[in-house]
């Protein structure tokens, strides 16, 4: 069948010559497998999780013998989970609608166990179906969980897989591994509690935690910036880095979510993941190989650098607010206060940013700026590497500001570097001005990125752990986090609302950066 169905131009348009996108396509996933989904009626599953599949599928990246299983508390048919998987492909893929033929193979692919995570008689249905799957589909024993229901459960979902005889070691033949979604906890205890949970029935490099950050190419490309090129490694360090400032600013309010969000917030939704994960790629040191565990010991022992912030300096170092109603994109919106799911007096930050420096030789006293908020002017989300002033100036009329270079890695929307440098204006004076030389990679390589979920689904089924963050990674973010999130909830915040949806956020985090002589990128 593979050979014949239509398959994806993964440029997202027609085939280019041009010779630096050779190589670029990933290959067949060689391993059969069967992919199972919990919470396979919720909202990730139909946005991100199937279309991600059907786009695999239909980019010959899917091995020839796969399968693929959701299981969900409502009651539904094999038939009508066929039929909300199409709707939510036509809708949501980027590929446009199902087509036959690809989606008739595809679709009798998918079964469906209606059950609760109580219920270990629902696992025994899932074992028999996989079984069959073993049998009919040919995926040879191979397992990828996948949880993505509510983080409460969890825990007992991987403990019902083991009653069930479905952990990895009741198997007699093929591999199992779990990919677990985010929050990995709500605090340290608590992610400690999963994590001793999850590791009774499955070992370390089997556990996929996933951070979609990690899968945007933009993200990845940090490591092939700093490693693949000499230039910028002498200078990526405390002698020519004034400070490094990382924004991840949505437009987007909390999109139905306010049930999660509320008792989340921005520091917990954002910082401790994504934006730390961005922290440890452009501040650990040079990985010996490309060996996933050689990059995540780099990435660790930077996590693990960070200095401590005393809870009575927190107020000193963070910043947090709370959009109120405002325009966004030229469109009225609502306070976060009056979100559905939301507590009307609700004291949760939609917009936090913290001071963190890292204690090591290469960055001592080098402050990094992280950001992070909900409906601010524009959805972007970048790196921005500030160096030091010139030593010393001879250029330049007065008047002239030369200013300090920076190069910006570029994560969304736009995708690419750019790098601000200063140039003479053509004429008889001696006039200096910035100037900026943008890459961007869509037009650089002629592709546009595959979402990160098909990415990092499809590394999982590779058994490429790379781009997943390893336990003791996130035991470090938590760990930097906690003196925040303690004193955050100790305090009585009497200025929320603070900041208007659609501005630059709070001015309590402009303060922040003046104390220090700088000012935040504009959003
Ligand atoms: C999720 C957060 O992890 O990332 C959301 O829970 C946030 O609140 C989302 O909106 C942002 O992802 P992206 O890819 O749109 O930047």
């Amino acid at each position: 069948m593979a050979a014949e169905v239509e398959s994806l131009d993964r440029s997202g348009g027609a085939a280019t010559t041009n010779p630096l996108r050779a190589g670029m396509d990933s290959s067949r996933i060689a391993n059969p497998c069967n992919v199972i989904f919990f919470g396979a009626s919720g909202d990730l599953t139909k946005r991100m999780l199937m279309p991600a599949m059907y786009n695999l599928r239909l980019g010959d990246i899917l091995p020839t013998n796969f399968g693929i299983v959701g299981f969900s508390r409502s009651e539904k048919s094999h038939y009508d989970f066929r039929d909300e998987m199409k709707e939510a492909i036509d809708q949501f893929s980027r590929s446009g609608e199902a087509r036959d033929p690809l989606w008739s193979d595809f679709a009798q692919r998918l079964h469906y166990i209606a059950g609760s995570f109580d219920d270990v008689d629902s696992f025994h249905e899932l074992r028999r179906q996989l079984e069959e799957n073993d049998e009919k589909l040919g995926t040879e024993g191979n397992r990828l969980y996948y949880l993505s229901t509510p983080p409460s459960v969890f825990g007992k979902i991987v403990q019902q897989l083991a009653a069930a005889g479905l952990g990895p070691r009741d198997q007699q033949r093929g591999w199992s591994r779990i990919i677990v979604e985010k929050p990995f906890g709500t605090d340290l205890v608590s992610a400690r509690n999963l994590q001793a949970e999850i590791s009774k029935v499955f070992e370390e490099k089997q556990i996929y935690r996933i951070d979609h950050y990690l899968g945007k190419e933009p993200v990845q490309d940090i490591m092939a910036l700093r490693f693949a090129n000499v230039m910028f490694e002498p200078i990526w360090n405390r002698r020519y880095v004034d400070n490094v400032q990382i924004t991840a600013a949505e437009t987007v309010g909390v999109e139905g979510r306010g049930g999660y969000y509320d008792n989340a917030g921005a520091l917990k939704d954002m910082i401790q993941n994504h934006v730390m994960n961005l922290l440890a790629l452009v501040a650990m040191e040079p990985p010996i190989s490309p060996n996933a565990d050689h990059i995540r010991d780099e990435k660790f022992k930077v996590l693990s650098a960070m200095r401590p912030i005393p809870e009575d300096i927190v107020s000193k170092v963070t910043a947090r607010g709370q959009y109120g109603p405002g325009l966004v994109e030229g469109k009225p919106v609502a306070g976060y206060r009056e979100e559905p799911s939301v507590d009307p007096n609700s004291a949760t930050e939609t917009y936090a940013c913290v001071k963190f420096y890292i204690d090591n030789w290469r960055w001592a006293d080098v402050p990094f700026y992280l950001r992070s908020g909900k409906r601010l002017a524009r959805k972007h989300s970048e790196i921005a590497v500030t160096f030091r002033g010139i030593p010393h100036r001879i250029f330049g009329e007065t008047g002239d500001q030369i200013e300090s270079n920076t190069l910006v890695m570029k994560i969304q929307p736009e995708e690419g570097v750019s790098i601000r440098f200063n140039a003479k204006i053509p004429g008889p004076k001696m006039h200096i001005r910035g100037v900026t030389m943008d890459f961007n990679y869509g037009t650089g390589f002629g592709v546009v990125s595959a979402p990160a979920y098909e990415r990092l689904i499809g590394d999982a089924m590779r058994g490429d752990a790379t781009l997943f963050t390893r336990w003791d990674a996130v035991e470090q973010a938590w760990q930097a986090v906690m003196p925040i999130l303690n004193r955050w909830s100790e305090t009585r915040i009497v200025d929320f609302p603070n900041y208007l949806a659609g501005s630059q956020g709070p001015q309590n985090a402009d303060a922040l950066l003046v104390a220090d002589g700088r000012e935040w990128r504009r959003i």
